[in-house]
């Protein structure tokens, strides 16, 4: 049995909120030019509200060239106006919050877009300059400078490194249009802040932070090379040449100081992928406090990779004084129907060349273990994140390569998935040309078989995947529990734990039956026949 217990307060909505991502550019297009936008968001917040979500997550939305799907900001401080106006925002911040949800926004610090203005001033003003201080400049290698000043390539494939006109060469953890800020340049502090206050003066609840742990880099000579960012290879002592520096949470708490000069404080979340026991600072009340947990994007389907993982998390979170977060979709990873109908070790990056079919998914699996998995993780202390389209049960689509926009595919000339198979739009009506996203065809291709999963179609079914996720969500809201889960006995390959007022879930991770504890069921994603669960399913029983 382990127990985990935290202090409530109403300051502490976020530690056991659902949150929905929205992605905006593919969620739903109100003016029909094939791009979701803030008007398409503002139509679905009804949607949204009976789903029963405390919380969305808007992606970038700000001016973008879209290298890196919106991931490039150009304008920290603005609204691309392909989505819309900050006036709109506003309007979607009081229709939300009147509904009693609550908004995060995402902001990209490690980089901006080269149409960036500080960008687009380094490049004018030349090498030695005060604007390319903001940026990370560096001399090339070689008699004339022509040899990249080093080895490191960026996380989508060939170098980090690209050469501007006068000769100099900037530094890009991602693609050549997302040049990495220097973070010891005080401007560049001070211009966050700036942002912070921005959006948080205009409501924003919270933010969730992009490649929170790569701000600061020790760009000292010799400078660092790389040739893979595998988590695995990273230090874990805070001494690693480009990620998880000690010096990175220097900045966060005077973010914090900012979050807490607003009621109720403005909440973060940190996208960082670290190793495991670097992830409780950046959820210190002290810095963002609160941070990714990823381990059950890349779990198997097994029921001893789950215990463990939420026992490990669970107690780092107690330990950290935040609340774990747990996360199984996002714009990044394969939809995880599709991910849980492949076999256990299957490269995605092959699966992806082969166009989706070797080894062809069994969806029927996929789809079962997906709706046990959203179970169990809605049945544990700590908020959820949660994709759209996820409660569609959507399967991941294949892009054909001409309609491909991810420059992870690109840079990497195919080997790479592309992430845009997540990035579909939205299937909100059986019919029509985008089967309900807008009015017009929609800025990257649905399958046909979208249909099936419209939402309209759903909504009319109460075994749907969406009435699923009503159900699970208005029962979780019900649920007067503290923060302490006890693990109950169970065979090999059966997960169950309760809650202090006896709501408890067992998931069946096996192909076999399994009796269940006696109770009332009150969910269950799959048969419940004699008192026995079933494959790949997931039930909540209210216990004694
Ligand atoms: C993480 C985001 O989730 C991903 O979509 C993006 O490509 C990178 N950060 C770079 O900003
Ligand atoms: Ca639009």
């Amino acid at each position: 049995m382990s127990e985990h217990t935290f202090l409530r307060g109403p300051a502490d909505w976020w530690r056991d909120a659902v949150v929905y991502q929205v992605y905006p550019r593919s969620f739903a297009d109100a003016n029909g030019d094939g791009i979701g936008d803030l008007r398409g968001i503002i139509s679905k917040v009804p949607y949204l509200s009976e789903l029963g979500v405390d919380a969305i997550w808007i992606s970038p939305f700000y001016p973008s060239a879209l290298a890196d799907g919106g991931y490039d900001v150009d304008d920290y401080r603005d609204i691309d106006p392909r989505i819309g106006t900050l006036a709109e925002f506003d309007e979607l911040v009081d229709a939300l919050h009147s509904r009693g949800m609550r908004i995060f926004i995402d902001v990209v610090p490690n980089h901006s877009s080269d149409r960036h203005v500080w960008f687009q001033e380094a490049l004018a003003a030349g090498r030695g300059s005060a604007a390319r201080e903001r940026y990370i400049f560096r001399e090339g290698r070689g008699d004339n400078g022509e040899i990249r000043p080093s080895e490191l390539i960026s996380h989508f494939g060939p170098t980090a490194w690209t050469r501007v006109e006068d000769g100099q060469w900037y530094l890009h953890l991602f693609t050549k249009e997302q040049p990495d800020f220097n973070w010891d340049h005080p401007e560049v502090r001070e211009d966050f802040l700036k942002t912070f206050r921005f959006w948080s003066d205009r409501g924003v609840d919270g933010y969730r932070i992009d490649v929170a742990h790569a701000l600061v880099k020790d760009m000292s000579e010799p400078l660092p090379s790389r040739d893979s960012y595998d988590v695995k290879v990273m230090k874990d002592d805070g001494t690693d040449r480009l990620f998880d520096r000690d010096e990175v949470h220097n900045i966060y708490a005077t973010w914090r100081e900012v979050f807490n000069q607003y009621d109720p404080p403005r909440v973060a979340v940190a996208e960082a992928w670290v190793p495991a026991n670097r992830r409780p600072a950046y959820a210190s009340t002290k810095g963002l406090g609160q941070a990714f947990n990823f381990d059950l994007l890349i779990a198997p389907w097994d029921a001893t990779e789950f215990q463990s993982i939420i026992d490990y998390n669970l107690t780092e979170a107690a330990a950290s004084g935040s609340s774990t977060t747990w996360v199984v979709s996002n714009h990044d990873v394969i939809r995880h129907v599709t991910r849980y109908a492949l076999p256990d070790g299957v490269d995605e990056h092959e699966w992806h060349r082969s166009g989706g079919v070797n080894p062809m998914p069994d969806l029927a699996v996929g789809a079962a273990r997906a709706r046990a998995a959203t179970a169990l993780i809605l049945a544990l202390p700590g908020s959820t994140y949660l994709y759209q389209g996820e409660e569609l049960g959507l399967p991941e689509p294949i892009v054909p390569d001409e309609h491909i926009q991810d420059p992870q595919w690109i840079r990497s000339s195919g080997e790479m998935k592309s992430r845009d198979g997540c990035r579909v739009p939205l299937p909100w009506e059986p019919t029509g040309v985008s089967f309900g996203f807008g009015p017009a065809a929609p800025h990257l291709p649905q399958p046909d078989w979208f249909a099936n999963y419209a939402a309209s179609v759903q909504d009319a079914d109460p075994d749907s995947s969406l009435n699923f996720y009503r159900r699970a969500l208005r029962i979780r809201k019900s649920m007067t529990v503290t923060d302490a889960i006890e693990w109950l006995d169970a065979p090999a390959g059966v997960m169950a734990f309760r809650r202090s007022n006896g709501w408890t879930s067992v998931t069946n991770f096996t192909a076999a039956s399994y009796s269940l504890p006696v109770g009332e069921v009150v969910l269950a994603t799959g048969a419940v026949t004699d008192g026995a669960i079933g494959p790949n399913t997931t039930v909540w029983l209210q216990t004694a």
